[in-house]
Parts: C-alpha cells; structure tokens; sequence
C-alpha cells in the first residue's frame, strides 16, 4: 500500500482500472484458421490429410503473457469441428475450450469465432481438433506464449525458435481408424513417425522406401537453438535425441525447468518440452534427429521411426550410419520413469508474473479431496468394445454442460463419478466429477493397462507429485515431492504404475480430464470436472460469448449461418464494452 501511495493519482486509478478490467490493457492477435482436406504422402502412401490454411501441420500462434486472442476457425472438412488448446488455461472461461462438455460442435462449412487471453501464461503448447479422432489425421499446430518483455526468461535469449512436432502416423485416415474400433478391433502398430508432416530421413534403406520427403532443420554452428517438441501422435511415447547434441531442458507446458542435459528423453502422447541445443560439434556431417517408439516391443516397431536431419551451414556431407542408439532399458523401464522424475520445477524462475518470493507452496497446503482414477485395459459394454475410467465409460455429451446449466436442462449429465474404483460391473454414462470451488485435490491415475498413458487436464495446470511401479496407497503419500514438482498439463502414467498430481481448483467451469491417446479416450476413457463458485455474482466466470453455438437439447435456439459475411473479424460484445477503455489505459504501465 505504502508504494502505491507514492505514485502520482492517475495512475492510482490506472491500477483500479486495470484490476477489474485487466482484459481491456491487453493486445489482440488475430488468426484465421480454415481447416481442408489436402492430399500428402508423408510416408510415400497418398492420403487425405487436414490442413490449416493449406499447411500440414497447421501454423503457429503466437502470442505473448496475458494477450487477447482472436481464432476464427472455418470448417471446411465434412463433419463437424471443434479446435481445442490444451495447456491454455482459458481462466474463467471454459466456453472457449473447444471439446464436447463445453462446446457445440462447428458444423461441416461452418465457422466460428474463439476468443480467449491467455491470462498468466507462457510456454509451448499445440492445438488440435478435438472430436471423432480427426487428430489421426492432422490439424494440429503449435501454439508459443512469449514472456513479456519486462519479465526475463531464465536463460539468454537463443539465436533461434524451432519447433518439431512430432508423433506416430497410419496411412489410415481417422474414418478408417474410427471404423476399426468401431468395429472393435485394435489401431495395430502405426506406419511411421512424422517429424513436421515428414516421413524419415533414409537412414536404413530396407526399413525407409525411397523418395520421401523429410524435415531439415537448417542451423549455423555456434549457435543455440530453443526447440520445442510436442508430441501429437495417437498413441505412441517417442524417445527423442539428436545426434551427438545435448539436450538442455528449460520448458514444459508454461514451466521453466530447473535446467538439466539430456541425451534423449521420452515424449509421451500431448506432452510439449523446449530444450536449449547448441550447435557445438565439428559438422563433419549432418546430425539425425530421431524419434523412435517406446514401451512397445522395440525391435518389432523399427519402422515406427521418425528421423529428421540438422543440417550445418558449414556440414561436410550428409548424415550416415545407425541413429543414435535409444535407451537400452528394454528389461527395465525404471530409467524413463526416473527421468521423468528428474524434470523438477526452476521454484525461483518467474514465468508469466515476477516471481520475488519464490514458487507457490503447493507442499503444505491441505488436500480437501482425493480422487483415484483406474484404468484397465478396454473391454465391452453391451457387446461394444470401450474404455473406461472407474468402471465409468463416458458417453457423447449432446449438450455442453454449463450450457444447460444456464437454460435450466436437467438429465443432461450426473454428477457422480465415484472419487474411487467400484467393485461394480462396468458401465456407459455421462458422469462428472463435482469438483469443490477453491479447494485443493489430490488426482492419482492407477494404470492398469497394458500400454503406456498420458493424461491430460483441461483449465489447470496440475503439480505433478509422484509416480511409481505398483498400487498407489495412502503410504505412497510418504513419496511425494513437495517441494519443486513440475506443473503442467499432461501426465504420463507408466503401465502398471501410478501418477499422483495436485490442483488447486480455482478456475469455475467445466474442465474435461481424458486420457490423451486417441484411442483410448475416443472408446470413452475421460470425464469432466465440474467446479461452480456457489456464490456465483457474475465475476468468477465468464458469461457465455454471444457466438455460442446451439445443439442436443437446446437445438432449436439455434440460429441458421449466413455464410455472405465477408466482413472483417469484429470483437464481440464482451470485448466491444472493453475495448472503449483501451485508449484511455493506453499509456499506462503494465501491472501483473
Ligand atoms: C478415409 O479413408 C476411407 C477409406 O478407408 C475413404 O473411403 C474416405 O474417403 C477417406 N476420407 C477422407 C476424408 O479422405
Ligand atoms: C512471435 O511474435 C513476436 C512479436 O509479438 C515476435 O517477436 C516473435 O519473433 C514471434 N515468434 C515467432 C516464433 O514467430
Ligand atoms: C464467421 O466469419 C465471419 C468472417 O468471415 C465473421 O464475421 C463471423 O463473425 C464468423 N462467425 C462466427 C460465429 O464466429
Ligand atoms: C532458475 O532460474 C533462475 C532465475 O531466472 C536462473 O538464474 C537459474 O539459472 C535457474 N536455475 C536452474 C538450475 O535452471
Ligand atoms: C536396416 O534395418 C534392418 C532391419 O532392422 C537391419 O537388419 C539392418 O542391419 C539395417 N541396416 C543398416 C545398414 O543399418
Ligand atoms: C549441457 O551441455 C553443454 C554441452 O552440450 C554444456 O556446455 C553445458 O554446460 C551443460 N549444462 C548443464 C546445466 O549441465
Ligand atoms: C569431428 O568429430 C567426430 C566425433 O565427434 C570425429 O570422429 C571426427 O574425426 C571430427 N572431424 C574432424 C574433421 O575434426
Ligand atoms: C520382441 O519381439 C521379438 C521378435 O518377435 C522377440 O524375439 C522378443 O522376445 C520380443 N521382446 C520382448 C521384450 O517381448
Ligand atoms: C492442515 O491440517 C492440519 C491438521 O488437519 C492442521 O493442523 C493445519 O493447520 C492445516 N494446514 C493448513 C495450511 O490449513
Ligand atoms: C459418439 O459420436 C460419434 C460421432 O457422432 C459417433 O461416431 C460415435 O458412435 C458416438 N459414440 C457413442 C458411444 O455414442
Ligand atoms: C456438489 O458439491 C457441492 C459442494 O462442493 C455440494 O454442495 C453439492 O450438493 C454437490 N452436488 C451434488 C449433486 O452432489
Ligand atoms: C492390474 O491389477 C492387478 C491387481 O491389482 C495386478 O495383479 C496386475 O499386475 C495389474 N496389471 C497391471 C498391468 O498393472
């Protein structure tokens, strides 16, 4: 109080301003996103692939700390569409978070209008249409969160961005592969590894056909390069490694690490890293970027290989031989558990905001729930094969939740879901878990699956505490870090182990918790949490845009789309009352 006594009146009232109206001081970006169909043969096959504005994969979007952002999606694909950002918190705001618990879907020639900021938040994230396993075939793209200028990254500034998204590919498209679960049956072993949208480099000219096209990463030697690496695919964790390069970890998913070399590290489905690599080495050749599968039977999935080449502006010739050799742990997978353990939050870094007194105790504050989330490998329901989360195997939500809350529809979903496994028959259901505003729960993920899962949680970020082999029980607790666990937004669980998480639930809304495999959480293997401020005074969420779409049981308040509009991208009306305020905060200083 004392320092902002000192400051002259004006900006004394600047700073009421920006407290209640922090939207309006901020800039917009604008994207225009059309999603096609385009033809590719990344791994030599012919195939329809989606696209964003004709790019495979899409483009970036690029924004900065707490900016506007403004996606008009066009879909222009035959069924219907909805784009999601996983990472991106969308506080208060679960209306733009684009899967079916919160969003009707954009009908096929449609478009619709995201608006969101992206509040408190840095780091490197993806975007990727959301329904029906179209991820299978596309339309994903990254997403960069930059610092502000006035907070300092913990690192100097590299001498170039680089993303690599990365992920397992068939030369099945997502209606094929939604047929063969469909028809109960397995995905089987991907095709190939895409590096970018690009088939592997050919290293091994038995295991890589001739005349595909790969990825180069183009780079000058001394130079330091941030790459970010997401991981897309379906289903399968990558090993990642460059050949003969460090991997310097700075970032995942909008937290800066505590900075650690790696020779590789595994990748697991939806999760993003950046690391620093510095072009150190002699270029007596090009250097291969490898991506291979992991827990699978290694040697049976050689072809499921991405290799991409860094290529020196000084190399001597191109690259040549084995690829880096992956971890060779085939007997025991303690090592990549291990080194999942070792990404620990950087507790003194600042990230979107300053960070004097260092990170947010999460260790010592009380646990209000506890929830155990087990999986099993799928099984049928009513002679259908599905997947399920205790016992439960979600059903298609007609009717986005807050949705029909606000226009009173009952019987859309319940709000039961057992915060432990049943000893009951397994059952298809729209069950939701009701999650208490403000309180504090412990999320533990128990695989029992054969395969290895990521989790992912929608609207928070989510303190990773704990994972190891075996049942997780109450002695695990003993385990925990409590201290400098990472935060981030997509989980991976090891197969016959558990993962234990923290979050802190202060973002109203309804927030989806799914596992991140496409397959598994297509057969039905998610929720939602519910989490609504009983005091709700028109503050703590947002009301929903005047874009939003109809459908289910609210269908008919539905209004046809005129598709003449040609007119530029005009903010809606939420942001038409703020933005009067723009000029006036214009010239004043940027609070956090
Ligand atoms: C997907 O593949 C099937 C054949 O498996 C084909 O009939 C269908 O047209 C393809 N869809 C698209 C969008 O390319
Ligand atoms: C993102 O946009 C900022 C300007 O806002 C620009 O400085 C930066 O180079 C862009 N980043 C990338 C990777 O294009
Ligand atoms: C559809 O796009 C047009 C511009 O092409 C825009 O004016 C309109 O607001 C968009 N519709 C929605 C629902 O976002
Ligand atoms: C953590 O962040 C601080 C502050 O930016 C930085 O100086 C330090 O090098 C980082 N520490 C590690 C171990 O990465
Ligand atoms: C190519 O891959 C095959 C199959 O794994 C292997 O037997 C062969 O040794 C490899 N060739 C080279 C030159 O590495
Ligand atoms: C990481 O490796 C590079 C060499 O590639 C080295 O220069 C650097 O000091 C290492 N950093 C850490 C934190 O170990
Ligand atoms: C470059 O380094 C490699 C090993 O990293 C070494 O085998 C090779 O002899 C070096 N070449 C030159 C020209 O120094
Ligand atoms: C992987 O498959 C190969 C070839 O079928 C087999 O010989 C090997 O035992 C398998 N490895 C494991 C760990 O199951
Ligand atoms: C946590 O609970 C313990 C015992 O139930 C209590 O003594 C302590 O004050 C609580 N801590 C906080 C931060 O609420
Ligand atoms: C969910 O919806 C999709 C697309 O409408 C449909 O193909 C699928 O069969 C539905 N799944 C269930 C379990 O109803
Ligand atoms: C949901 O939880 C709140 C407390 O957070 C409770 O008041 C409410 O009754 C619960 N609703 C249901 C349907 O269980
Ligand atoms: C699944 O759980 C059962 C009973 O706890 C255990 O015996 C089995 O080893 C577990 N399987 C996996 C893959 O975790």
């Amino acid at each position: 109080m004392a320092a902002l006594l000192r400051l002259p009146v004006f900006y004394v009232i600047h700073i009421a301003l920006l407290s209640s109206l922090s939207l309006a001081a901020d800039p917009y970006v604008f994207y225009d996103f059309k999603l096609t169909y385009i033809t590719a043969s990344p791994l030599g096959v012919a195939q329809q692939v989606i696209a964003v504005n004709g790019k495979f994969p899409g483009p970036l979007l690029n924004a900065t700390t707490n900016y506007n952002v403004v996606v008009n999606v066009h879909n222009d694909l035959d069924e219907p569409l909805l784009l999601t950002w996983p990472g991106i918190e969308m506080r208060k705001d679960s209306w733009q978070d684009g899967v079916l618990g919160t969003n009707c879907p954009i009908p096929s020639k449609w478009n619709w209008t995201y608006e969101f900021q992206v509040k408190d938040q840095i780091g490197s994230y993806f975007y990727f249409p959301s329904l029906n396993l179209q991820r299978a075939s596309g339309g994903f793209g990254p997403v960069i969160i930059n610092n502000r200028d006035i907070i300092p990254i913990p690192f100097g500034q590299p001498d170039g961005d680089i993303t690599l998204i990365i992920g397992d590919w068939y030369t099945r498209n997502h209606t094929a592969l939604r047929a063969a679960l469909d028809a109960g049956k397995d995905l089987g072993m991907p095709d190939g590894v895409l590096i970018n949208g690009r088939g592997p480099f050919r290293y091994n000219t038995s295991l890589v056909p001739d005349g595909i096209a790969y990825e180069t990463v183009n780079v000058e030697p001394g130079k330091t390069y941030r790459f970010r690496v997401h991981n897309v695919g379906t289903s399968t964790s990558l090993n990642f490694r460059i050949q003969n390069h460090n991997l310097l970890l700075v970032e995942t998913e909008g937290h800066y690490t505590v900075q650690q070399n790696y020779t590789c590290l595994d990748i697991h489905i939806g999760q993003s890293y950046s690391f620093l690599v510095t072009m150190d080495q002699n270029a007596s050749s090009d250097y291969y970027i490898a991506a291979s599968a992991r827990f699978v039977n290694e040697s049976l999935w050689q072809r499921v290989t991405g290799v991409a080449i860094l290529h020196y502006s000084n190399s001597k010739g191109p690259a040549s031989g084995p690829l880096p050799d992956p971890p060779n742990d085939v007997y025991d997978k303690t090592l990549s558990m291990n080194q999942a353990k070792s990404i620990r939050l950087n507790v003194t870094a600042s990230g979107a905001r300053p960070n004097p007194q260092g990170s947010f105790h999460y260790g010592s504050i009380n646990v209000t729930d506890t929830y155990l989330l087990k999986t099993v490998p799928p099984l049928r329901i009513g002679g259908k094969l599905r997947a399920t989360l205790n016992g439960i195997s979600f059903q298609n939500l007609t009717t986005p939740v807050r949705l029909a809350d606000q226009h009173k529809v009952k019987g859309v979903y319940k709000l039961d879901f057992p915060s432990k496994p049943l000893d009951r028959p397994p059952k298809t259901d729209i069950s939701l878990i009701n999650g208490t505003y403000k309180g504090f729960i412990e999320v533990v993920f128990q695989n029992n699956d054969t395969i290895m899962q990521s989790f992912h949680v929608d609207g928070y970020s989510c303190f990773l505490v704990g994972m190891d082999y075996g049942d997780w029980t109450e002695n695990s607790r003993g385990s925990y870090n409590r201290w400098d666990a990472i935060s981030r937004a997509t989980i991976q669980v090891y197969p016959g182990a558990w993962t234990a998480i923290f979050i802190s639930l202060d973002n109203p809304g309804v927030w989806n918790i799914r596992a991140e495999n496409l397959d598994r959480w297509y057969l039905g293997q998610e929720t939602y949490m519910r989490i609504v401020n009983p005091e709700e005074n028109g503050k703590t969420e947002m009301t929903p845009p005047d874009n939003v779409l109809y459908c289910g049981a609210l269908e008919e308040l539905q209004k046809p789309q005129k598709h003449s509009s040609a007119s530029p991208l005009i903010p809606g009306k939420r942001r038409l009352f703020l933005t009067v305020l723009t000029a006036l905060l214009a010239s004043s200083l940027v609070f956090c």
